[in-house]
Order: C-alpha cells, then sequence, then structure tokens
C-alpha cells in the first residue's frame, strides 16, 4: 500500500488502513534505532522548526532525537525566550517562521486548533505535538505501536483508559485510534473528569475503575493535567489514588498479561502506586523508546517519503 501524509493534525478521521501502514513504518525505523549506526539519510537536506510554545520534555526530546536520526537541519523555538512573550500573535510569530522556508514545523500549542490555524497560513507541512485538551497524534501513535509488539493485534483486546479524561488529549488521540482499530475501549474517571459528550465516542464508560480494570489487557493510566484545571476537580492527591489509582490489588483484576502504560510525566503515588510504576507490567519506558521511532515515520511521510523506508 502506498502511504501518504500531508500534515499530522490529529488521529480523527485517519483510516485503520493509515494507521496500520504508519506503525508498520514505525516498526521498520524500530529496527534502524536498534542497529549500531542509527543515523540514516532520509531527510537530509529537509528543515524542521519544532515550535513549542507549552512546556514538554519527553516529546521535544523525542522529536529532537527523531529529526537527527534521520539526518534533517532543525530548528528549535520555545515561547519562554520568544517574541510571543512581548505580545506577537500566534499568526505573525508563524509567518515569521515561515519566512525561513522549512519544510516541516512541528508545533506544541496550549491552544486546541493551533496545528490546524497553522496549516492555513503556511506552505510547510505541520505535525501536531499536542494541542491543549484536544490531540496528540504521535503519542497515540506511540502507544499503539506499543500495544501491538505485546498484543499483536487491536481487534477485541480490552483498554482500560483511567483518569482525567476531560483534559488529555492523549485520551481523545487513543480513543480514536485504538476505536478505529477495533479495540474494545473502557474509560474510568471522577465524574468531574470524565466528558458530558462521551456518547459521541464508542467507548463504554465507568464511574468506577474496577469494572474497566477487570480482564482488561491494557491500562492506561493518565497523568492529572493539574496545569489545566481551574478549580479543584478532585478532592486530594491521597483520595484520588484510593479511588482512581492503580495500585498492586487493582491491577489483579486484569489479566496476567496485562501491560500498564502512562504517557509521563507519572505523580507517583496519584495515578501508580510505585510499586506498580517500577513492576514487571509497565512498559512506560518501552513508550518512550517507540516515540522516537514513531516520530521518525511520521515525519518521513510528511516530508513525502513512501511506503518503503529507504
Ligand atoms: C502528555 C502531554 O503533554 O500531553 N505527555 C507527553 O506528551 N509525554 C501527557 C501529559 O502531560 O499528561
Amino acid at each position: 500500500m502506498s502511504l501518504s501524509l500531508e500534515h499530522l493534525v490529529g488521529i480523527e478521521g485517519l483510516s485503520a488502513d493509515t494507521l496500520s501502514g504508519i506503525l508498520d513504518l514505525a516498526g521498520h525505523f524500530k529496527r534502524v534505532n536498534q542497529r549500531k549506526m542509527k543515523k540514516v539519510p532520509a531527510l537530509r537536506g529537509v528543515m524542521v522548526v519544532n515550535f513549542f510554545v507549552e512546556n514538554s520534555t519527553r516529546t521535544r526530546l523525542s522529536f529532537e532525537t527523531a529529526e537527527k536520526r534521520l539526518s534533517a537541519d532543525t530548528l528549535n523555538f520555545s515561547a519562554s525566550t520568544s517574541s510571543l512573550k512581548k505580545g506577537e500573535t500566534l499568526v505573525d510569530t508563524i509567518k515569521n517562521v515561515q519566512a525561513m522556508s522549512p519544510d516541516i514545523v512541528v508545533i506544541r500549542h496550549w491552544a486546541a486548533g493551533a496545528p490546524q490555524l497553522l496549516t492555513r497560513h503556511i506552505d510547510s507541512a505541520v505535525i501536531n505535538a499536542g494541542d491543549g485538551w484536544h490531540e496528540h497524534p504521535t503519542q497515540a501513535l506511540l502507544d499503539m505501536l506499543t500495544i501491538r509488539e505485546h498484543k499483536g493485534s487491536f481487534e477485541g483486546k480490552k483498554v482500560a483508559i483511567i483518569g482525567d479524561i476531560t483534559h488529555s488529549r492523549v485520551a481523545r488521540s487513543n480513543i480514536y485510534g485504538l476505536t478505529t482499530m477495533g479495540a474494545d475501549v473502557h474509560v474510568a474517571g471522577p465524574p468531574t473528569m470524565l466528558p458530558a459528550a462521551l456518547e459521541q465516542f464508542d467507548v463504554t464508560a465507568h464511574a468506577r475503575v474496577e469494572p474497566a480494570m477487570e480482564a482488561a489487557d491494557v491500562i492506561m493510566m493518565l497523568r492529572i493535567q493539574k496545569e489545566r484545571l481551574g478549580a479543584a476537580l478532585y478532592p486530594n492527591d491521597r483520595e484520588y489514588f484510593r479511588f482512581f489509582g492503580l495500585s498492586r490489588e487493582r491491577l489483579r483484576l486484569a489479566k496476567d498479561d496485562c501491560i500498564v502504560m502512562h504517557p509521563g510525566p507519572v505523580n507517583r503515588g496519584v495515578e501508580l502506586a510505585p510499586e506498580v510504576a517500577d513492576g514487571d507490567s509497565n512498559v512506560i519506558l518501552q513508550q518512550v523508546a517507540n516515540g522516537v521511532a514513531v516520530r521518525m515515520a511520521v515525519l518521513y511521510l510528511v516530508a513525502g517519503g513512501g511506503a518503503v523506508a529507504p
């Protein structure tokens, strides 16, 4: 199958074939990453601007690593050192970035829809590295790659997504991707953190975590989005853990070979008991490693590559 991707602003609307194709290509780049010599010339001469208007550690480092492995030229732009702090509008800043003629812009922004807006103002390919509460498509792809590596396929696999669903772009992107691939997605969290419009998604919602975790193949714990919460939506960390956290006892409800995922950064003792965060079921660092391979695949595709990697 030939695969083409102009931009990657979200997982919503991508077909199962496209998602599988991206994951296959990421698998190829993962093998490249396991070689002694990890650098390939695929993006030589391609300029990538990393435009990060919201804090990020993992995602930014992962994109930069992916770009370097592909031999792209990179330029890093972060909000704290830019004129955005001086009152310039997003569109004006973007136009200045555009004047440098990048081929690809990777954007993280606190405003939902910023990557989409960008596609209308610049000629470069745009990759969404997380926009507000909206989507975080490369995170969902790396999560899906991790699930596929452990479970072989998605069809009928029970995936429990637990926590702050409302404010989580990771949850939204995963829900779109996993339901498209035929997984049986269950969500649970405090009622203040479950979106009212959940019926629009093909998921089963629970007020308690136990039925979501029961016989699960995958448990994906979400971070409490403290920076996005205006008023407190839960009483305190201890109580959150008591009702919604993943303890060793709760993990026993799931299948024996259940994997535990978390997009990071983990709030230890809030979402995950420390012994679960460090336990054998967790695949958190594998998720991080897969992030580089997935981002290499996406960069390669939006740069105009085909289905077959170099
Ligand atoms: C996520 C994010 O920023 O959306 N983290 C990440 O990209 N690794 C999840 C989170 O912050 O909770």
